[in-house]
């Protein structure tokens, strides 16, 4: 679901200068940093005298502690600790927290974590046999627990509660999902809701939901889906059950959206043993059939060799002005901090050992070029893409030239897997821990990464330039 905020947050970042809000194994929110509330809690200005809509705190929702520990300003612990916190947004403009959990959201004061509101979200009477509608009575229901999937801060929608199948409907399956621009008109656009998600096991509606789509924020319903475009995209129903994706990250930048994902080498059965690597997909934000969606490999490599091929966790960031130095791009230009793991074998479980790469958003926008002038120059004759539905043209390259001249590969879109990785050397190794999640900020001159550790600890790390030369 959307959490409805009344505006679009101007810094998505969970990180800011003087604030850190850490979620501490689901249980705790925790407010660190240099920035105290205020004696006497609430933070909210009081209302006018008498007003009736003065601000209440929601104190079923949990307790708030302060000056827990020297870094620790403030915590929020919800009532129940079966209420585990999945996911944690912000609406800056407002400064209040929004927490995803289970069978709660939550929406907290910034400063002072104070519970503003809580929604009841279950568990509810269910079955995988529901559509997101409804359910006769002839299915049998039982208490069915609400795990948040995804929770963004978008302008307010209508109604509180939309019910379509957006995210995957199985509580370890990945979700990711973000606001991002559409230009399906040359005469404007708006904002849409980008999601994706794992392909499941569960019920009978899971055909329904895609792999990627592109949804409006009225009502979820796809941007465009009409007979001839259709804002979204689905993997080869022969394929689904088994080449399963994991959607890591995803980001809007320029003319472009971009997923990370985790996935089998190859979609082949019987080919287990090539294992998986990571992948950055892309897709024209005018694009509303998704025939501009490219992916090519993500690598980060270590000095040493190591191939760190699963992306735990990846953010945007501007770059500081030591970072931009030592990459050679502009202060200010968008680059892609991602944390990797080597694999156990040919599985999908992360080694104990972590890798740092970063990558400036515009190398990875060449790379994604080079790729298609490969498909179109007459270098590569297959697009590789065959486990996405409905291939056109025998999922050939297009004869060399006969396009003629491409002005914009948006617009003349064809689906294709690049064989061209995006290679990345690793700025950091941490060979006995286990990253899990990255924030990273700029201010001023230091561009800094927060690492969030399988173990529940913390590691700052600065991008001094010797690190990256
Ligand atoms: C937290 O500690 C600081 C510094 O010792 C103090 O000024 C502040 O009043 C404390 N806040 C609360 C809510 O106890
Ligand atoms: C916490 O929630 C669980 C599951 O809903 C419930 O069984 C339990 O009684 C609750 N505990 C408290 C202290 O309310
Ligand atoms: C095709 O394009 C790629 C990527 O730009 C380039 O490396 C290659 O040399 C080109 N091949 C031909 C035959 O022009």
């Amino acid at each position: 679901m959307a959490a409805a905020g009344a505006a679009p947050a101007a810094h998505p970042l969970a990180v800011r200068v003087a604030r850190l809000y850490l979620v501490l194994s689901g249980l705790h929110v925790a407010l660190g940093g240099s920035v105290l509330p205020e004696a006497g809690g609430g933070h909210r200005p009081p209302k006018e005298e008498g007003a009736l809509d003065a601000p209440q705190w929601e104190k079923s929702a949990g307790t708030v502690a302060y000056n827990v520990t020297r870094a620790v300003v403030a915590q929020f612990t919800p009532a129940n600790a079966t209420h585990r916190i999945t996911h944690l947004a912000l609406d800056a403009d407002a400064d209040d927290v929004y927490l995803g959990a289970v069978n709660r959201l939550y929406q907290l004061d910034g400063q002072s974590l104070l519970p503003v509101h809580q929604v009841v979200t279950g568990p509810r009477l269910d079955s995988p046999s529901c559509h997101a509608s409804g359910c006769g009575d002839h299915v049998a229901k039982v208490p069915t627990d609400n795990y948040n999937k995804l929770l963004v801060v978008a302008p307010s929608v209508g109604a509180d509660y939309i019910p379509r199948s957006v995210a995957a409907n199985e509580p370890e399956a990945s979700t990711f999902a973000f606001v991002g621009p559409e230009r399906y008109n040359p005469w404007g656009g708006s904002e849409a809701l980008y999601v994706g998600q794992t392909f499941t096991n569960l019920g009978d509606y899971r055909h329904d939901v895609p792999a990627i789509s592109t949804r409006n924020l009225y009502d979820l319903d796809y941007a465009e889906f009409s007979f001839s475009k259709q804002s979204l995209l689905r993997i080869d129903v022969k394929l689904r059950d088994h080449f399963l994706v994991q959607y890591v990250y995803g980001f809007h930048e320029s003319s472009y959206v971009y997923f990370l994902t985790v996935q089998k080498k190859s979609h082949l059965p019987g080919q287990e043993e090539s294992g998986y690597v990571s992948r950055i997909s892309r897709l024209c934000i005018s694009d509303a059939n998704y025939d501009s969606y490219t992916e090519i490999t993500l690598e980060c490599q270590g000095a040493d060799g190591t191939n760190y091929n699963l992306v735990q966790d990846a953010k945007l960031v501007s770059a500081g002005s030591d970072l931009a130095s030592s990459m050679g791009v502009g202060v200010g230009d968008p680059i892609l901090v991602g944390v990797f793991a080597p694999s156990q074998g040919h599985t999908a479980s992360p080694q104990a050992s972590s890798a740092v790469c970063v990558y400036s958003v515009r190398d990875v926008e060449a790379k994604f070029n080079e790729n298609i002038h490969m498909c179109f120059n007459g270098s590569m004759q297959y697009r590789s893409m065959e486990y996405i539905s409905g291939p056109i043209l025998d999922g050939k390259c297009p004869a060399a030239g006969a396009m003629g001249n491409i002005l914009s590969f948006c617009e003349v879109g064809l689906k294709i897997s690049g064989p061209a990785p995006m290679v990345g050397r690793a700025a950091l190794r941490l060979p006995r821990t286990l990253v899990t999640g990255v924030q990273a900020t700029a201010a001023a001159a230091h561009t800094v990464a927060f690492l969030g550790t399988s173990t529940g600890t913390i590691k700052k790390f600065g991008f001094a330039p010797s690190l990256l030369a």
